[in-house]
């Protein structure tokens, strides 16, 4: 079935089309995604090619406007990867041999597939880790703005969701702002590993060829070079494993939200109220308005930790060099890339939209909440905590729950203090400056990017995580 040379490794042989059909699974789906960083990386090649003397330059203008060709297909949607060709490195290189005949032939030169798709990976994986902490950060500066227009709302704090002390919706949308900043972290960490040139580990052992791996690291706006050839190809798997976490992390931060916005929507309760165009209908019930959104940010946070686990499960054990096995992490770490993104994106809407009941809040504000307040009162005139906290339980046994405790003015009391930690004092300043840190970084992250990229490839190379019009849309020819 394959025509000659279809296959890269074709050495005139027959290999049976079922095994071609399972080794090559999803990879053409998946591989759609990269196409477009892979011809980005193949420029800086090309490019290190010239220099070291192995591209006459002749070779190397004719390679250059093939590969810019290839960028303007993928951009386009008409970039196809062949039923007869097994990835997408294949149809690259085969797209360059058409066109420009040996000078196509020979952009396989000092590299192999392993080290090339570990390089489209990294791209791809750069964006999408820039886009990835800015949205995080978007979503941080949020829930910050809607714990500042909250700070002094009251709300009953729980433990055990029991009523447990006096506090705000301030300080508890604040709770997640602050979260989500410590995630970014885990993400800023990723993005680091990520950011090395794998190109010239080759297969794993290096190539015969002086290639000049810094020459690539800088025209592709690595950091640097990720030293050990070896090294470059065992970390496939185990650096999508970290990427998948450190989103994980993120998403599990959104799903604690979800499930208490869950709660906190419920009309006994009612706190909060999602708007009508956030929620969904029912097919059978006419009056639902339920809030799948939450729900499926919930189980998204599930999803995304168990592709982390997929891709763990697969690398773990793998002896050191490349094995086919790590082809099969492909899936899981775009999907979760793709799903970690979306709740994001979907909680940066529903943050600013959520509805408050500051009236239902404040009868949440149940006495028994004033409990500990009225404790430290006799703590404050002398009394030793213990007795306090005895005599407060005596008082609320003999007067039912609350009895003495009531009163709007004491819960008043209670929010107004302001010490740190104290309910009237959520220090938003400095959530509010380690985000405007966050957002620095990623912009200088961002511009150092993007500037070495459109300095290799034009200004369509700004972009590359931005899927193609063929990679959507109904009846469009997916390429396969
Ligand atoms: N599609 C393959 C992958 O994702 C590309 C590398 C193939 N390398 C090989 N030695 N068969 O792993």
């Amino acid at each position: 079935m394959s025509r000659e040379g279809a296959r890269l490794w074709d050495k005139g042989g027959h290999l049976d089309p079922t095994v071609e059909r399972f080794t090559v699974g999803e990879d053409r789906r998946h591989d759609r995604k990269l196409l477009k960083a892979d011809a980005i990386a193949s420029l800086a090649h090309a490019d290190m090619l010239g220099a070291i003397g192995i591209l006459a330059t002749g070779e190397l203008a004719a390679l250059r406007d093939a590969l810019q060709e290839a960028l303007a297909e993928i951009d386009a949607g008409r970039f196809r990867i062949g039923d007869d060709e097994e990835d997408g490195h294949s149809a690259l290189e085969r797209f360059l041999t058409r066109r420009v005949g040996d000078a196509g032939k020979k952009i396989h030169t000092g590299r192999s597939r392993n080290d090339q798709v570990i390089a489209a990976l990294r791209l791809y994986t750069r964006e999408w880790l820039l886009d990835f902490r800015a949205a995080v950060a978007d979503l941080a500066s949020a829930l910050l703005d809607f714990a500042g227009a909250h700070a002094r709302t009251p709300m009953a704090g729980r433990t055990h969701m029991q009523p447990a002390m006096p506090s705000t919706v301030g300080l508890w949308a604040a709770a997640f702002a602050e979260a989500l900043i410590d995630d970014a972290d885990l993400i800023a960490c990723a993005y680091r590993r990520n950011d090395r040139n794998p190109l010239g580990a080759a297969a794993g052992y290096g190539a015969p060829l002086p290639v000049d791996r810094a020459m690539v690291a800088a025209a592709l706006g690595f950091a640097g070079v990720q030293n050990n050839v070896l090294y470059v190809n065992t970390s496939r798997g185990a650096l999508e494993a970290q990427v998948v976490e450190a989103a994980g992390r993120v998403c599990g931060t959104l799903a604690r939200l979800a499930q208490d916005l869950l709660l906190f929507t419920l009309p006994e309760i009612g706190y909060f109220r999602l708007p009508e165009e956030l929620t969904t209908g029912s097919s059978i019930m006419p009056q639902k308005r339920n809030p799948d959104l939450l729900e499926l940010v919930r189980a998204k946070a599930a999803f995304v930790d168990g592709q982390a686990a997929i891709i763990r499960s697969i690398t773990h054990h793998l002896p050191s060099g490349y094995h086919r096995d790590l082809q099969q992490t492909k899936g899981p770490f775009l999907t979760a890339l793709e799903e970690a993104a979306g709740s994001v994106m979907v909680m940066r809407l529903a943050v600013p939209r959520l509805a408050v009941d500051a009236g239902r809040l404040r009868d949440g504000c149940t006495p028994e909440l004033m409990a500990t307040d009225r404790a430290y009162e006799l703590v404050a005139q002398g009394m030793p905590f213990r007795d306090a906290y005895r005599q407060v339980g005596a008082e609320l046994r003999e007067a039912g729950r609350g009895g003495r405790l009531h009163g709007q003015a004491a819960l008043a009391a209670a929010l107004a203090k302001d010490y740190p930690g104290a309910p009237g004092n959520l220090a938003l300043d400095g959530a509010r400056r380690e985000l405007r840190e966050l957002r620095d970084a990623v912009e200088s992250d961002r511009s150092a990017v993007t500037g070495a990229l459109v300095r290799l490839a034009g200004p369509a190379a700004a972009r590359l995580t931005d899927t193609g019009p063929a990679a959507s849309g109904p009846g469009v020819p997916d390429g396969r």
